[in-house]
């Protein structure tokens, strides 16, 4: 099974931000569940949601196997955690809303920066009114990077692909205005992380 070190590190302070913000009964999607570990560690924490997880259809074997192993293991009362689907925030079909809220983490600086828009609109669209967006990651802010490690990282992912890169926490505000999306809290996470929440208009 694949395992993140990093999701082992950022599920406890991104829970403790869920717990704050989500409401109850909740119905979440999750772009770019990765390994799943955050699917998992969220739906056995936190009571009364039911958690979408999707990704690219080539990661869905991976991401599956966790779902249906330990995924279904101690769940949170009332708490559901449903097969992954397929998703590719540009390429759709995005699944059927209305969701409560719309969590992201890590995605926004892998995805092309041409998938970014995408992601916001495709959210903003399955988005009930006053629903959440929510994107957990490394942002900079007005074109500096807030850290040494943040700008190594930027670095080195665009050395892999120009195409990924941190992206500006400006230009994620601009395209959540451009859909409605008001900024509702912006979370100093820990390693030079944010949480930066949205809520569509109701
Ligand atoms: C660094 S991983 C983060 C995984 C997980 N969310 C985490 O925090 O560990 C980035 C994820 O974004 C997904 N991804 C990349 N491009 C995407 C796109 N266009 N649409 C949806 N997901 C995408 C990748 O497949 C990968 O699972």
């Amino acid at each position: 099974m694949q395992f993140s070190e990093a999701c082992e590190r950022n599920k406890g302070p991104i829970l403790a931000v869920l717990e704050r913000w989500l409401p109850r009964p909740a119905r979440v999607l999750e772009v770019g569940s990765g390994t799943g570990q955050h699917a998992v560690h969220f739906t056995q924490q936190l009571h009364q949601v039911c958690w979408q997880p999707t990704d690219l259809h080539a990661n869905l074997p991976a991401l599956q196997e966790r779902i249906s192993g330990d995924g279904q293991a101690h769940l949170a009362e009332g708490s559901q955690l449903l097969d992954a689907t397929a998703l590719d925030v540009s390429v759709g079909p995005w699944p059927d809303g209305p969701v409560d809220a719309v969590f992201s983490a890590n995605t926004a600086h892998i995805m092309p920066a041409r998938s970014v828009p995408d992601l916001v609109a495709g959210a903003a669209r399955v988005l009930r009114p006053v629903g959440l967006l929510l994107l957990y990651g490394p942002f900079s802010e007005g074109g500096a990077h807030t850290a040494e490690s943040n700008e190594a990282f930027d670095t080195y992912l665009r050395g892999i692909n120009p195409a990924m890169g941190i992206r500006d926490a400006h230009w994620i505000h601009e395209l959540a205005a451009a859909q409605q999306l008001e900024p509702v809290a912006d979370v100093v996470m820990p390693a030079n992380n944010r949480t930066l929440i949205f809520r569509r208009a109701s």
